[in-house]
């Protein structure tokens, strides 16, 4: 697959234009769902590798290793929904320019394990979206794994010693990133490049050039950040596609794998190795089916690289690995056709735009394999 850089990108393929960002955002703080039932919810994600904070009558609150800062809320509520997203900001002051500039609402008391100050903003798709300054991130990370070396035909570091990974649920580090789909590309990407200073890492575009999928990263300067933190794909839904929780290497992949399909939770798909991104992964459904992936491994960029430009196909999503499942990908079914037809009489999607979108999906992952 071509991946240009920016300053070879083709001539007919259109650049990403960013807006001047409000504030810059450093880092993902939590994901909220609404779940029915809080102990079904709770099951999974225990033996998904996060670590209950507090439980009330109505919300659950979740840890990842690397931080006591919370990163998960599940709320007790009539639907299985996604809620909203919460970003960490490393400035305080940050907070009054959201409040000045984009009416976000101040949160006078914050109840949310991890604290600090926070305000409240909507994002187009009517996501609650926090954004969170000063949270106390004590440092209590969670004893991972001993790592071992590897041995290659080169070299064997690895003398007298065994891998013995233990079974059981991964010690997730940390919530890495929340994957949306949109009908409306252009405007949410330009939301959330606006409100957060997000910088395209790669751009996947339509055959006719125009951008339909970024993979974007928080602005830390010349510290590195992951690849992505936020996703936004075009498409037929506005939804949450999926969040993504960081473990320590494949062994902790393969091995929490096995632990989870012992508790007979849905496989999604993996293990495999992204392309974008060069993370080993492994996607689960939770009791609601939305989908969770364990990642390791993945790749960090400086701000200084610049954004890279590839034609949007289901080849591009992964270096090896089982195919992308079905799910994944748009259904032929008469509810996509209906959702189609929906969009294009109100007018949110042109004909020409939903021929470009299934040309681009069409195409045959790997022609080579029957
Ligand atoms: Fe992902």
């Amino acid at each position: 697959m071509p991946e240009w850089p920016e300053p070879q990108r083709p001539d007919f393929v259109q650049p990403v234009r960013r807006p001047p960002a409000l504030v810059k955002a450093d880092a993902l703080a939590f994901l909220i769902f609404e779940r029915p039932d809080l102990d079904k919810s709770e099951r999974f994600l225990l033996d998904f590798g996060l670590q209950v904070i507090r439980r009330d009558a109505d919300a659950l609150y979740l840890r990842a290793s690397a931080s006591e800062a919370c990163c998960y809320v599940v709320r007790r509520g009539q639907q299985a929904r996604f809620i909203g997203v919460g970003f960490e900001l490393r400035e305080s002051s940050g907070l009054d320019v959201l409040v000045k500039q984009a009416g976000a609402r101040r949160i006078s008391k914050l109840d949310i394990p991890g604290g600090g100050q926070a305000v409240l903003l909507t994002d187009p798709l009517g996501h609650e979206v926090w954004v969170l300054a000063g949270r106390q991130h004590s440092s209590c990370m969670i004893e991972q794994e001993p790592r071992l070396p590897t041995n290659t035909p080169t070299a064997t570091p690895r003398v007298n010693a065994t891998v013995r990974p233990s079974f059981g649920p991964a010690k997730v580090a940390r919530l890495g990133h929340v994957v949306f789909q949109t009908t409306d590309f252009a405007g949410l990407t330009e939301w959330y490049m606006r409100h957060f200073g997000l910088l395209p890492t790669d751009v996947l575009y339509l055959p006719d050039g125009s951008p339909n999928l970024i993979f974007f990263r928080f602005d830390r300067g010349s510290e590195p950040a992951d690849h992505h933190s936020v996703v936004i794909a075009g498409g037929l839904t506005n939804s949450y596609e999926h969040s993504a929780y960081e473990v320590q290497d494949l062994d902790a992949l393969g091995q929490s794998s096995q632990f989870l399909r012992s508790r007979n939770w849905k496989h999604a798909w993996g293990i495999g190795r992204h392309s974008l991104g060069s993370q080993l992964f492994d996607y689960w459904f939770d009791p609601y089916g939305a989908e969770h992936e364990h990642y390791a491994d993945g790749d960090v960029f400086t701000a200084d690289y610049a954004p890279r430009y590839s034609p949007m196909n289901a080849a591009g999503v992964w270096m090896w690995g089982d195919d992308v499942p079905p799910h994944m990908l748009p259904k032929p079914n008469l509810i996509t056709v209906w959702r189609a037809i929906r969009l294009l009489c109100s007018g949110k999607l042109s004909l020409a735009r939903l021929k470009q979108m299934g040309a681009a999906l069409s195409a045959p992952a790997r022609p080579w394999m029957k």
